[in-house]
């Protein structure tokens, strides 16, 4: 590893023990503020989450958390209900400290980094990795994934979400918003992930594609289209937004590849 990719892994670790996993209220934490918490967007935010578990065997024995954080949303909870023991793999302390008081003796917790991890080959009979990718140096994006598959058992399938650098049709809401707000220039980034806190690198559809290529056997389905600030801006009760929400998330469900490269939000299943 470079010195660079070594001052990067750092300074995600110590945004995540410092500042990412404070809890700001109970339970919840200040990573949180960037997601749509609100009543009126509960249920499609919800309805996301499930597409994880929709893709997972509803049992098994060892189930891999990669960069699992404290286990933030009751929703993640229940992807490993029917296994025996979940590992949680986070080079954040404070996550792991966080997670053990969410699962118990449920859980293991292993501080590791995902592009090295310390298991044995095939030794999972689920993998699930949620918005962890994206905080590695580029170089390593493609090992992470490997490693991903490396340590999935055979006929069984990894999850993997993370943001697209770029989304066509959640840029054309942005850049509404932005006209709305006035901006100058209406395509710079949302505000929310200006203020990330800390190192992003996200990927675009073809890149990926390419990259995983002939390496594994994947598919890239949607998990959610919109960011949490389109939601935030769109999505009002006094809007109906309800009902805007449920008829996304139907088209969604009818064109899930379409979303899952278009939308922001990608869901990449592996098969082994
Ligand atoms: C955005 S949070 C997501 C946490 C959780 N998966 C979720 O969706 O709520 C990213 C997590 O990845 C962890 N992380 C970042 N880089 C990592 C790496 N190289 N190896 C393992 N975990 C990492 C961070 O410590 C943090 O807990």
């Amino acid at each position: 590893m470079s010195h660079n990719e070594q001052d990067i892994k750092r300074q995600v670790r110590q945004f995540y023990d410092k500042v990412g996993w404070m809890e700001v209220a109970d339970g919840v934490y200040q990573n949180a503020r960037y997601e749509d918490l609100r009543p009126v967007s509960q249920e499609y935010i919800q309805r996301c989450h499930q597409r994880v578990a929709r893709h997972l065997l509803p049992t098994g024995d060892l189930f891999l958390d990669a960069g699992s954080g404290p286990i933030q949303y009751p929703a993640y909870v229940e992807y490993s209900r029917g296994y025996r023991l979940r590992v949680c793999a986070d080079i954040s302390i404070t996550a792991l400290k966080a997670a053990r008081a969410r699962v118990g003796s449920h859980g293991a917790f292993v501080v590791a980094d995902i592009s090295r991890l310390p298991f044995a080959p095939k030794r999972f009979d689920a993998v699930v990795s949620l918005h962890t990718i994206h905080h590695l140096p580029a170089e390593q994006h493609l090992q992470a994934y490997g490693e991903l598959h490396r340590v999935l058992a055979g006929g069984r399938k990894a999850v993997v979400v993370n943001g697209w650098s770029f989304s066509p049709l959640n840029n054309l809401f942005e850049r509404f918003i932005a006209w709305r707000k006035g901006r100058k220039k209406a395509d710079q980034p949302e505000a929310w992930e200006t203020d990330k806190g800390t190192f992003v690198n996200k990927n675009q559809a073809a890149g990926l594609r390419t990259a995983l290529g002939d390496k594994m056997k994947f598919d890239l389905l949607v998990w959610r289209s919109a960011s949490t600030n389109v939601l935030r801006f769109f999505i009002r009760p006094e809007w109906l937004g309800r009902y805007w929400l449920r008829l996304l998330y139907r088209l969604e469900e009818i064109f899930p590849r379409f979303f899952g490269e278009k939308g922001l939000y990608p869901l990449v299943v592996i098969s082994k």
